[in-house]
């Protein structure tokens, strides 16, 4: 079988997820592996993708192998991606499945995200692997490898895998309405980071109608338009310093201009099941600010074009984005409605609300568990990551490392030993009441 491995990290050849792929070409002697390492060299491709889309015609198998980079896949994957659109590739009926290496964070949509693209390119879609990224390095992780190796060819000889006959059509609605520009008498300051096109007057309009029903001024920040370098290169530069290796000036445009205000609204169109690549170019970007929540306790809001219904991946994602960024999430407006103009209003004065009361983001299992994944990480790696292990211990992070909570831990010993006794059944009620004095003592309070 002839093997077509895209290797989409930014690192290249140094990239730790292909290092599981040369693991398998070095086992699977029955099979060709050929390998594009699209990350260094993306804007040669945006040039010319002759040859890249030969290999892709020519292949029985792709593997897209990348890092699971902030919920999705690294820039240059997504705009592969779109180069793959943009290029009429025919993939039709051809073997597919993805590999990525990551601390789990958020891992489910970036291998969701890249299979709802694999199926709208007519791939026959295989389960995709998620490693962390030390699996290669002991001998479970090896042997899942393999495994999944040898259940993707038994896949393949039985004919099992998942398929979608047509591309969903994005959606064109065109919102016209223009809303009545209340008076900006509020004194907080509002961000709206875009990627809208010059043809996209639909969203600029929706764009428009948010900033005239918002009492506070409100700046467009249009990403798309920002003369990026390039994406992150994973080169870790900025773990010291805090510092982007590249010198396009993003660091401080994001935080002294995006990131100073009180509030940032993301207004984007949904394209390839998430947006536009520059707005990735932009996440990814973010990585200068490691993994510190710094606009944690300052709420937000999305303005969408597009069929968000269909889209469930993409919803998961910003709930999760919000939770685990501490970000209230206000509203999700989008065009899909019957009254587009009156969501874009109740949009506006739920934010308006949020930020007059400083309402806090209530954490579910997205932030919970996100942060907790961080919270391990930056301990372990706290020799490397300083700017990050600073701002965790400042901000009581490590409070709730499982070894700390001391106090906990005896009482449940105690009340483990008192249930193993003799007559525990009785003993419950009084447990559960025990367990609940705390609960009440807040209740009592004035
Ligand atoms: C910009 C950036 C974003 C990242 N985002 C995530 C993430 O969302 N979830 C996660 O578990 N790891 C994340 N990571 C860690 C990488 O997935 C991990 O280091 C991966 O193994 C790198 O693989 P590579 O060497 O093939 O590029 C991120 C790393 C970088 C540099």
């Amino acid at each position: 079988m002839n093997i077509l491995v895209i290797n989409g990290s930014p690192k290249g050849k140094n990239s730790i997820t292909l290092q599981s792929m040369l693991y398998l070409e070095k086992k699977n002697i029955d099979h060709q592996f050929k390998f594009l390492h699209i990350g260094p060299i993306i804007r040669k491709l945006e040039k010319d993708f002759s040859e890249a889309k030969k290999m892709l015609e020519k292949a029985d198998l792709i593997i897209f192998s990348y890092p699971v980079y902030t919920f999705l896949a690294p820039y240059q994957m997504h705009r592969f991606i779109e180069l793959v659109y943009d290029n009429d590739v025919n993939v039709k009926d051809k073997w597919a499945t993805q590999i990525t290496t990551s601390k789990h964070f958020y891992d489910i949509t970036a291998h969701r995200f890249m299979n709802e693209n694999m199926l709208d390119f007519g791939l026959k879609v295989l389960p995709g692997l998620s490693q962390d990224m030390e699996d290669l390095l002991k001998e479970i992780g090896r042997k899942e490898l393999l495994d999944w190796m040898k259940m993707t060819e038994f896949r393949i000889e039985m004919g099992i895998f998942r398929a979608r006959k047509e591309r969903a059509i994005e959606s064109q609605r065109k919102y016209e309405a223009k809303l009545d520009n209340i008076p900006k008498t509020g004194k907080k300051k509002i961000s709206i980071v875009t990627n809208v096109e010059d043809n996209d007057s639909s969203l600029q309009n929706m764009i428009e109608d948010f900033r005239r029903s918002i009492p506070y001024e409100a700046t467009v920040f249009n990403i798309g338009k920002f003369p990026f370098s390039g994406g992150c290169l994973g080169c870790f530069g900025c773990a010291k310093t805090g510092k982007c290796v590249h010198k396009d000036g993003f660091d401080s445009y994001l935080r002294e201009q995006i990131q100073s205000a009180d509030s940032i609204v993301y207004a984007f169109r949904i394209k390839h099941h998430f947006t536009a690549s520059s707005m990735k170019c932009y996440d990814d970007r973010q990585f200068c600010n490691g993994h510190r929540a710094v606009t944690a306790g300052t709420p937000t809001a999305y303005i969408i074009a597009g069929d968000l219904g269909a889209e469930e991946n993409l919803r998961d994602l910003i709930e999760a984005r919000a939770s685990v960024g501490g970000n209230y999430l206000s509203q999700i407006v989008t065009d899909e409605g019957e009254d587009v103009s009156s969501s874009i209003e109740s949009a506006a004065k739920a934010l308006t609300f949020a930020l007059e009361n400083n309402i806090a983001e209530p954490r579910n299992f997205y932030g919970v568990g996100g942060n907790k994944i961080f919270r391990d990480l930056i301990y372990e790696m706290r020799g490397l990551m300083k700017a990050d292990h600073r701002f965790y211990k400042r901000n009581g992070y490590y409070s709730d490392l499982p070894q700390r909570h001391i106090c906990r831990m005896i009482a449940m010993q105690f009340v483990g030993l008192l249930l193993s006794l003799p007559g525990a059944e009785k003993k419950k009620g009084m447990m559960m009441k025990g367990m609940l004095m705390p609960y009440k003592k807040v209740l009592e309070q004035k």
